[in-house]
């Protein structure tokens, strides 16, 4: 004997016609006997369930009812289909195994002593880890009203007591198939969270990479542009101290004038290339032990022309704020200044700044050509500046900020006289006996 769906059926045992037709729900309910279901439960599924992969996760349906032969009932019905079931005898055996063997669709029974079917629905429904199991009221009740409550707490589906077996595995396997849909989904989409958290971390590897790179591309051209800007100085200042200290006290006015940080940091790289001009002025004059002639300075002042031709149409933001600083250094805010005359706030900012900086480094140092004046004496040449040579707000900061800036001073000299000390023993040590 064989029937829908079915490789064997009662093969080979003793009794074959216990049902004439298994198939016919009035036999299934009436002719019921625990010898009935142990051979039921014995046939073999011909089809594997749609939406599973059965032969590596069966299908797992709990089916919670208090009355001992229902739950045998229902389940002589599923097992033969390949479902694993899980029996519960009341509603809170069903919340507790539900957690020790997590189904995919629980058949629930909704008259029970204790908790009822609707409370077992409810729990489970707002436990985010059950929230998508489809949920199938098993129930004798007619009552619309009923019907409603269990759809209002979450329950997916309605079977009808007693319960006929072709309905029931239709809509057993009707409802697996929404769960399998809805597992993938949720795999597909925690696969994706996954990935994208991966893709995440490659991206922002890769941009700390990069932020490293940039960082020490930049380092390397600001300190090209440093050394550059020394070897300009070296032929009459024969020092770099004067770069160091003059462009930190550049941006210590800068910030102190409330520019932005970034406004800050530029002029305290493009300042050190303010005299970068003085590689095109002839060494006869640049180093000339003696006061220059009046021919001699219309060259000497051309070192602002030169340095704003050699830093002209540069795409980067400090190179031009470079070329500005060296073009402008020397205009004085009457209009008494050099190479175009340029008065008053016509002088851009970062040249009116440096212009302070230039001049108070260069009378606190000693050159060929003159000694070192104290600050005292510098303080009172640049105060005696102010509006004449120099912008009175940035003498005025200047001013207020006084001890701060002839501690950067101090420091700028000190750092250059280690560096000195430190490249003379590296020479020294190099040096053949
Ligand atoms: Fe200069």
């Amino acid at each position: 004997m064989t029937y829908p769906g079915r490789r064997t059926c009662f093969v080979n045992h003793s009794s074959p016609a216990i049902m004439t037709n298994p198939c016919r729900r009035d036999e299934a309910l009436a002719g019921i006997t625990d010898l009935n279901i142990n051979l039921m439960t014995a046939t073999v599924p011909e089809t594997k369930i749609d939406g599973y992969h059965s032969e590596v996760k069966m299908p797992r349906v709990m089916v919670v009812d208090d009355e001992k032969l229902n739950l045998k009932l229902i389940a002589a019905m599923l097992k033969p289909q390949g479902y694993e079931v899980i029996l519960a005898n009341n509603g809170e055996e069903c919340l507790s195994k539900v957690h020790e063997t997590p189904p995919d669709l629980i058949l629930l029974d909704i008259m029970m002593p204790g908790m009822n079917g609707f409370e077992v629905v409810n729990r489970l429904k707002q436990d985010e880890k059950f929230a998508m199991v489809p949920i199938v009221m098993v129930t004798a009740l007619q009552d619309v009203n009923d019907r409603v409550k269990a759809l209002e707490v979450g329950a997916d589906d309605f079977l009808s007591k007693p319960v006929d077996r072709m309905e029931l595995r239709a809509r057993v396997r009707s409802l697996l198939k929404v769960k399998a849909y809805n597992d993938h989904m949720i795999n597909y989409r925690h696969e994706l969270e996954s990935e994208v958290r991966r893709r995440t971390l490659e991206i922002q590897e890769t941009n700390k990479m990069l932020a490293k790179a940039h960082e020490k591309l930049r380092g390397a051209s600001l300190e090209t542009i440093f050394r550059l800007s020394r070897a300009a100085e070296f032929k009459d200042e024969d020092t770099g101290a004067h770069i160091i200290s003059m462009s930190r006290i550049s941006a210590r006015i800068a910030d102190r004038m409330g520019l932005s940080s970034t406004t800050v940091e530029s002029i305290l790289y493009a300042s050190p290339m303010h005299d970068i001009g003085k590689i095109g002025i002839p060494d006869r004059i640049l180093l000339k032990n003696g006061p220059l002639t009046e021919e001699e300075w219309a060259v000497m002042r051309l070192h602002t022309v030169y340095g704003g031709k050699i830093l002209e149409n540069s795409d980067i933001g400090f190179l031009r704020l470079g070329e500005v600083i060296a073009v402008t250094h020397h205009e004085k805010f009457d209009g008494s200044g050099y190479p175009r005359g340029l008065k008053g706030h016509k002088i851009p900012l970062a040249g009116r700044i440096v212009a302070v900086a230039d001049v108070f480094d260069a009378l606190m140092s000693r050159r060929p050509y003159k000694p070192a004046f104290s600050a005292d004496q510098a303080i009172s040449i640049i105060t005696d500046g102010r509006a004449q040579h120099f912008d009175p707000d940035v003498v005025d900061v200047f001013l207020a900020d006084l001890p701060e800036l002839q501690r950067i001073w101090n420091a700028s000299q000190a750092e250059h006289q280690s560096e000195i000390s430190i490249s003379l023993k590296s020479q020294s040590a190099v040096k053949p006996e």
